[in-house]
């Protein structure tokens, strides 16, 4: 297949065009605005022949139109991504996430381009620390943030571009994803080039907050088994099993990084901020086989320390900027 990946320079973009390279024998053209989240030394190494990159903005319909003609599918990463962003300023989510995904599924309406739409459990809202439940693909949507809501408002396009116009869609909705590659101002990134740099851990809040996480290449395997096995028209969750608070996830840090396990500080809460986010994924492991190869979350934490400490001319550019905007809302 030829693929058009969308947002192939952000975190879990990148991960899935080297996930792809590896696994498969399909041809990737990444199309991505190289807004501060993008980087093209995430894709550095990959072969220029099956894999090319074209900046340009998912809302751009020239751009989009033209590369969607050459292409058997879209995976759909884009977006504008972090929630403390969209309290600060919410424009740039509507502009990308909603708007831009509608350009890409006109275009993949008018070529009849099968479509894989990337969301995330967010657009769930959140759970009670002690609710037995967790999100299936049958749950409410019940966004919190401007960055949630955005995202909800793109699955209903999708949903709806299915229903009305037979495009052939499947929407996945992950979990929090760690691993290299990922902005420092996301919060394993973050403590942890905080501890590099010689600066504390900054916990919201109380730190009681619960995150499900997944390594991205477990993400990347779910999303190549979806596009290629999955049924047209259904939501499929992804989730690892890995529930985590962010209080512990800190002190796991400090100690693999050899620091004391209370050497963070605690900082202003972020509005809104959802409690508890757990996914529970059986339709993907019954229906369709997959299984996450990442069982360990201290193992995979250790190497993305490891990770991070190795490519510090990658994360470095990013750091005093990041730091600039959250010492400024007191976080
Ligand atoms: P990221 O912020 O690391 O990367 C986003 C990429 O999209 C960047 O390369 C950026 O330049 C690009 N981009 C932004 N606006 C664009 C535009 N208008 N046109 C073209 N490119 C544009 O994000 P991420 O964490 O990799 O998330 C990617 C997708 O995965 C998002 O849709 C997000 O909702 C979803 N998701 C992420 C996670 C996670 O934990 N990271 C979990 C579940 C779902
Ligand atoms: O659940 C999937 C989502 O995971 C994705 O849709 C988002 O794109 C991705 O950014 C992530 O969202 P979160 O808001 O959960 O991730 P973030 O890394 O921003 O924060 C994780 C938790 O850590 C959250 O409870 C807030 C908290 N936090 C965050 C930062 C940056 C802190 O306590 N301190 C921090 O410095």
């Amino acid at each position: 297949m030829r693929l058009l990946v969308t947002g192939g320079a952000g975190f879990t973009g990148s991960n899935f065009v080297r996930h792809v390279v590896e696994h498969t024998d399909h041809d990737v053209t990444v199309l991505d605005k190289l807004t501060y989240a993008g980087n093209t030394a995430s894709l550095a190494g990959l072969p220029t022949g099956r894999v090319r990159f074209v900046q340009g903005d998912i809302a751009d319909a020239e751009v989009v139109g033209r590369l969607t003609g050459d292409a058997d599918a879209i995976v759909h990463y884009a977006a504008e991504s972090h929630a403390d962003n969209s309290l600060h300023d919410p424009r740039p989510f509507l502009d990308t996430n909603i708007i831009g995904t509608y350009t890409l599924l006109e275009a993949a309406r008018r070529h009849g381009t099968r479509f894989h739409h990337i969301s995330t459990d967010e657009v769930y809202g959140d759970l009670e620390l002690d609710d037995p439940e967790r999100f299936t693909e049958t749950a409410p949507y019940n966004p919190s943030s401007p960055y949630s809501a955005t995202k909800a408002g793109s699955d209903l396009l999708v949903r709806a571009w299915v229903r009305s116009f037979g495009v052939r869609a499947t929407i996945s909705h992950c979990s929090n994803n760690y691993g290299p590659y990922q902005h420092v101002e996301k919060f394993i990134p973050r403590q942890i080039t905080n501890v590099i740099r010689g600066i504390r851990p900054r916990l919201y809040g109380a730190g009681r907050n619960v995150r499900d996480w997944i390594h991205a290449d477990d993400h990347s395997s779910a999303v190549l088994t979806i596009l290629e096995n999955g049924e047209i028209g259904r939501t499929y969750l992804i989730g690892a099993d890995g529930e985590r608070s962010n209080k512990d996830v800190v002190e796991l840090i400090l100690s693999l990084m050899g620091e004391p396990v209370d050497a963070y500080d605690q900082v202003v809460d972020r509005a809104g901020h959802d409690l508890r986010y757990a996914i529970d994924s059986t339709r993907l492991r019954t229906e369709l086989g997959w299984m996450p190869l990442y069982g360990d979350f201290e193992k995979g934490l250790a190497a993305t320390i490891d990770w991070y400490r190795g490519h510090e001319e990658w994360w470095a550019p990013s750091k005093d900027a990041t730091e600039a905007f959250y010492s400024g809302k007191g976080q």
